[in-house]
Formats: structure tokens, C-alpha cells, sequence
């Protein structure tokens, strides 16, 4: 019993120490000149006891089965269950068998010859291929003859690589300069000679696998102006991953177009990783036929199919327009767009100016026929007091001055143009009636009582019977115009005129020139012999 378990335990053991590096592997290659050794794999717990023989046996071609002994050859040991060489040959090659009772495992062994020119042989590499950015480990062991090994050493295509510990190795975020092929060469020494062993990793180092959906780049639908006889290349490119394809479908119900050749498709990875690839569909001598026809671009892959078409339309003739042309034509329309804007403008800032040379252009007079006698009736201040007597002079004197010796109007002024006695408030009345437009010259000590009726008269014509227009003059600035009745604060406000002193003077002034426009249009007799440029007013 307990004898029992501990040769269970020993067993247990050796089938560890056994799976770990025996070799499963039926046909195995080893480089010549290196140490190698073939190991037999309990796949079963064996039921062994002390008489159960292990045999060693080699055949080659000739197909002789001959057991191997410890001693046949300096070059081999044997012991339980393996079969060790320092070094394998070439001579080597065949066939090796273990047998333990009646059970037996085979390997065909093949033997490569060293590469002499390098450092490694290259039909003896694991390559892996290691996706960028992420880790590329390269770790040098050697399990079965770790205990011998004196030292290791890491190579890059052959190149020693400067760290050099007992296990040298690599674990990094791959980049693509780390493509190569790493060899770890160990040193190991037995019975006063000196062996190695390489073992080579080819490592590729690839783009991101993470597929994308493959795009064709551009419209859907293309047309290709051509001109008949003429060739034509149509490009088709697509941003993919590396294993879809780009393919044209160009071929007609009755037959290939022996004009039609589709070129070989050419890959390109951008400097940003992205894979693109074009393929060029080449049209030889348009006929007809090749016109109004769709040739399709298609791309696919696993991520998805992607197509867009191409339609060769002929050539417009020159009845079309040029581009040149067109571009000429859209910039004259802008300019003639921004012409009109800016004469919109202008003339809403010089709408004074352009009715009233328009006025004198077509000789336009509205005060033929309407059978008054008067252009305006002037309302003003009519007490010449000191504080007032600006105003006074000004409606006296300066109104009647410009607008009937220069530009030919014909004024009602009542002090001046009434005669004493009768009964005013007819009078005034009557006047109003007779009058084109309502002049009010206009100041804070403006509502008196003897105004205030010309005044209301006045509005009555203009807001009831609309027979009169009315012009507000702002002699003196008015802050506030309540103390005027309410109905006068529904004027428009173009009709109310700020008198400047300073700047009014000249006959070419805003205000004048406003006031003109707010009168009723009259030809104009050539009044006084005064100049245009002469001042209203006698210069302070
Ligand atoms: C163990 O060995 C004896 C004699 O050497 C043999 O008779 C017996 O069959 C063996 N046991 C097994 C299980 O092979
Ligand atoms: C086969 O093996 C035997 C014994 O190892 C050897 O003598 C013989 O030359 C080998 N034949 C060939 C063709 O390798
Ligand atoms: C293997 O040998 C044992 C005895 O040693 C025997 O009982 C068994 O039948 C044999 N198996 C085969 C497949 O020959
Ligand atoms: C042995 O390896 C060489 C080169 O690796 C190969 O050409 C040959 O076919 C192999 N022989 C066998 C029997 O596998
Ligand atoms: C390694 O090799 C050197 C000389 O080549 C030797 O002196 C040393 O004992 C060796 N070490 C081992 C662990 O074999
Ligand atoms: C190295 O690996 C790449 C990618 O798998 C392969 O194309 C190339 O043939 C390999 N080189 C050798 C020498 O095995
Ligand atoms: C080309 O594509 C369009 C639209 O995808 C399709 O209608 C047409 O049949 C296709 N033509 C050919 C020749 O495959």
C-alpha cells in the first residue's frame, strides 16, 4: 500500500517531466550541427514494472529496422525515454522508433543543411505575425536543455542585439521597423565541446486587423464627357482592407468590348495606415456603343460591397457654354446685382435730389390746374418780440426771399399780402383754402392765440378734407412737441424740417432742397439774378 503510492507519486512525476518536452510531433525537422533529441510522450499512464524493456530502433530508406544501442555512435545517448544527439547530421535522416513493451511511438526525422551565409537557417523559422501597437514578446528558452545552457544571445536579422542576460527578450508595442528575424542563439557545452542552438522567429508586423467597411471614393454616378474616336480612362479608387477587391463589371449581353481592358488593380498604404487601392478601366476608340452605358466599379469584401457607376456622355458642342464663359457671365451678374443694390441705396439717401431733378427734367407743374392761388400759406409768430425775432425775419424775409424770387413759389403771408380790417378768422379761413401747402414755422412761444387758429384750420384741410399738405418748420429746437395738438404728431416725419442757421445758408442746402421737395412741383421761372452759391442770409 504505501510502496503503492509512492510509485504512484514517482509516476505522476515522470509523466510531467516527460509531457513537457517530449515531441508529438511525427515528422519533425533539426538542423544539422545543432543538439537534438527525440522523446517519447506517455499519452497513458503506462503500467511499467522493473522486466518492461525500452527499445531504441532507426530505419532509412532501405526500410532495416535496427536497434539502437548506447555506444552505436559517439554521437548518441539513450536513456529511458529518450534519444539525444550532440550533434545531429545529416546522415541522420530516417526513421526512429521507441518501444516499450508493445507499444511504440515513430518520428520520420528530416535533417536541413546549416545555412552557412547566415546566422540562422531559414526553413527552420516559426514566424508569427504581430499586429502594430500591439505586443511583440520575444522571450529566448529552452526548456529541455536549460540546465546546460552556458549562455544566450538575441540577434535582429543576424545583428546581436546589445542586452545579454541568461534569458534575453523582447516585450514592446510592436512598430513596424521591429519586423525581422530574431534569433536566439544558445551556447551550451558538454564533455569539453562547445554547441549550439538557434532558434528563429520571423516576425511581420501588420496593419491594424479591425476590418473596415470598404468605400468607394467619389459620386455614385459619374459622367465622363468623351469624344468619339478618343480614348478614356476611368479610375476607380477605394479606401479597403487587404484581402477585398476591386473589380470592374463592364461586359454587355452580346459579348466583351474588345475595346474595354481592365488594368490590374494597385495598392497603396497612406501615410496614415489606411490601405487604398485604384483600378482603372481603359476605353479605346469610342464608338456609340460605348455611350449611355453604365460601367460599374465595384469594391467588396467581408465588411461590405460598395459600387458606383460611370456613364460616357458625348461632348456638348459649342452651342454650350464654355466654362469660361459661364464663370464671365456669373461675375457680370453679380455686378450688375451689386450696381442695382448700391442705386437703391443712393437713391433712397438722394431721394430729394432725384424727385426734384426729375421735376425739373420733365418740366413737371402741379399747380396748374387746381386752381389755387397761393404755392403756401406761412404760419409764424407774428408778435416781434426780442426773443422772437429770428423767426419773425425768417418768415418774413428769408422764406419769401428764396422761395418766391428764386425758385418762382408764390406765398401767402398774411401780414403782408391781407388787408387790414375785414373779419380775420374768415379771412385766414379762406386763405388756408386757396393754398397748396401749410407752412408752420415752428417754436416754443408758437401757440399764441392768434395762430392757434391758422393752425387749426389747417389740420381740419389736411386731416379732413386732405385738400392741404403741411410743412413743420423747426425754427428753434423743440424738445417736446406736447403743447401741439395731437393730431399734428401723426405727420410723417419727413415733413418735418430742422432749420440750421449754419448750415441752411447756401440754396443747395439740405433744407432748402427738402423744403422744395415737400412743395408742390412748379416750373421754374428764373426768379431773382442771385447766384446759386449766395448765402439766404447775410453772413453773421
Ligand atoms: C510484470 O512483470 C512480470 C514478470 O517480470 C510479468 O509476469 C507481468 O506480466 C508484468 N506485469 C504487467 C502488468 O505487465
Ligand atoms: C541505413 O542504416 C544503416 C544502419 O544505421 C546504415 O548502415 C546504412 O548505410 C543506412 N542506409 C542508408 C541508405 O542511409
Ligand atoms: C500488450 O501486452 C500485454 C501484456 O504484456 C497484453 O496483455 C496486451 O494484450 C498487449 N496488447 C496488444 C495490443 O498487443
Ligand atoms: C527534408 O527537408 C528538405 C528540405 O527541408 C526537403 O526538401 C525534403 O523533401 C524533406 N524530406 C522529407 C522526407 O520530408
Ligand atoms: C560557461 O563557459 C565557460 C567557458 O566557456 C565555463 O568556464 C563555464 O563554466 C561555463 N558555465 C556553465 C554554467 O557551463
Ligand atoms: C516570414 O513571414 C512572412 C509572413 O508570414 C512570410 O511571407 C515569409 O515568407 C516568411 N519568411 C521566411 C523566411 O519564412
Ligand atoms: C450598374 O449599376 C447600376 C446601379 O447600381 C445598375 O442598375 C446596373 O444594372 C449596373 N450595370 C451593370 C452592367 O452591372
Amino acid at each position: 500500500m504505501y510502496r503503492g503510492e509512492l510509485s504512484l507519486t514517482l509516476w505522476a512525476l515522470i509523466f510531467i517531466n516527460t509531457s513537457e518536452t517530449c515531441i508529438l510531433r511525427t515528422h519533425i525537422t533539426a538542423v544539422e550541427g545543432e543538439p537534438f533529441y527525440l522523446k517519447y510522450c506517455l499519452s497513458s499512464p503506462v503500467h511499467k514494472n522493473e522486466t518492461t524493456t525500452i527499445r531504441w530502433y532507426r530505419s532509412n530508406r532501405s526500410q532495416e529496422r535496427v536497434e539502437l544501442k548506447q555506444g552505436s555512435s559517439p554521437r548518441i545517448t539513450l536513456w529511458d525515454y529518450v534519444l539525444e544527439f550532440w550533434p545531429v547530421e545529416l546522415d541522420d535522416r530516417g526513421s526512429y522508433f521507441f518501444q516499450m513493451g508493445n507499444y511504440t511511438q515513430q518520428w520520420i526525422l528530416n535533417i536541413t543543411r546549416r545555412n552557412k551565409h547566415s546566422c540562422f537557417t531559414e526553413k527552420q523559422v516559426t514566424s508569427k505575425i504581430v499586429e502594430v501597437k500591439k505586443v511583440l514578446q520575444i522571450t529566448c528558452e529552452n526548456s529541455y536543455y536549460q540546465k546546460l545552457i552556458n549562455s544566450t544571445s538575441l540577434y535582429k536579422n543576424c545583428k546581436k542585439l546589445p542586452e545579454n542576460d541568461k534569458n534575453p527578450s523582447i516585450r514592446k508595442n510592436a512598430e513596424f521597423e521591429d519586423q525581422g528575424f530574431y534569433s536566439c542563439v544558445f551556447s551550451l557545452h558538454r564533455s569539453g565541446k562547445l554547441f549550439t542552438i538557434t532558434k528563429t522567429f520571423n516576425i511581420t508586423i501588420v496593419e491594424d486587423h479591425s476590418n473596415i467597411v470598404p468605400v468607394l471614393l467619389g459620386p455614385k454616378l459619374n459622367h465622363v464627357e468623351v469624344e468619339l474616336g478618343k480614348d478614356v480612362q476611368l479610375n476607380c479608387c477605394a479606401l479597403l482592407n487587404k484581402n477585398d477587391v476591386v473589380y470592374w463589371i463592364f461586359e454587355k449581353e452580346n459579348g466583351p468590348d474588345p475595346n474595354v481592358h481592365e488594368e490590374e488593380e494597385k495598392k497603396a498604404v497612406t501615410s496614415e495606415g489606411k490601405l487604398h487601392s485604384s483600378r482603372i478601366l481603359r476605353i479605346e476608340n469610342i464608338n456609340e456603343n460605348n455611350l449611355n452605358f453604365l460601367y460599374n466599379c465595384t469594391v467588396a469584401g467581408e465588411g461590405g460591397t460598395d459600387t458606383k457607376s460611370f456613364i460616357l456622355v458625348k461632348k456638348a458642342d459649342m452651342a454650350d457654354i464654355p466654362g469660361h464663359i459661364f464663370t464671365r457671365g456669373m461675375i457680370i451678374a453679380i455686378l450688375i446685382l451689386v450696381a442695382v443694390v448700391c442705386f437703391v441705396i443712393v437713391g433712397v439717401i438722394y431721394r430729394v435730389d432725384l424727385v426734384l431733378f426729375y421735376r425739373h427734367l420733365m418740366g413737371k407743374d402741379e399747380t396748374l390746374t387746381d386752381g389755387k392761388t397761393y404755392d403756401a400759406f406761412v404760419s409764424y409768430l407774428k408778435e416781434c418780440r426780442p426773443e422772437n425775432g429770428e423767426e419773425y425775419t425768417f418768415a418774413v424775409e428769408t422764406l419769401p426771399r428764396v422761395l418766391e424770387k428764386h425758385f418762382g413759389y408764390q406765398l401767402c403771408i398774411f401780414e403782408r399780402d391781407v388787408m387790414p380790417g375785414g373779419a380775420v378768422v374768415d379771412e385766414i379761413h379762406s386763405l388756408i383754402q386757396k393754398s397748396r401747402r401749410l407752412i408752420i414755422v415752428l417754436s416754443k412761444s408758437y401757440m399764441s392765440s392768434e395762430v392757434r387758429y391758422e393752425l387749426e384750420s389747417g389740420l381740419h384741410e389736411a386731416l379732413v378734407e386732405r385738400k392741404i399738405k403741411i410743412i413743420l418748420i423747426e425754427f428753434t429746437p423743440v424738445g417736446d412737441f406736447t403743447f401741439l395738438p395731437q393730431s399734428l404728431t401723426l405727420l410723417k416725419s419727413h415733413r418735418v424740417l430742422k432749420w440750421k442757421a449754419d448750415k441752411s445758408l447756401s440754396y443747395n442746402s439740405r433744407f432748402w432742397k427738402n423744403l422744395l421737395y415737400l412743395m408742390p412741383a412748379k416750373t421754374v421761372k428764373p426768379g431773382g439774378d442771385e447766384s446759386e452759391m449766395l448765402p439766404v442770409l447775410p453772413e453773421p
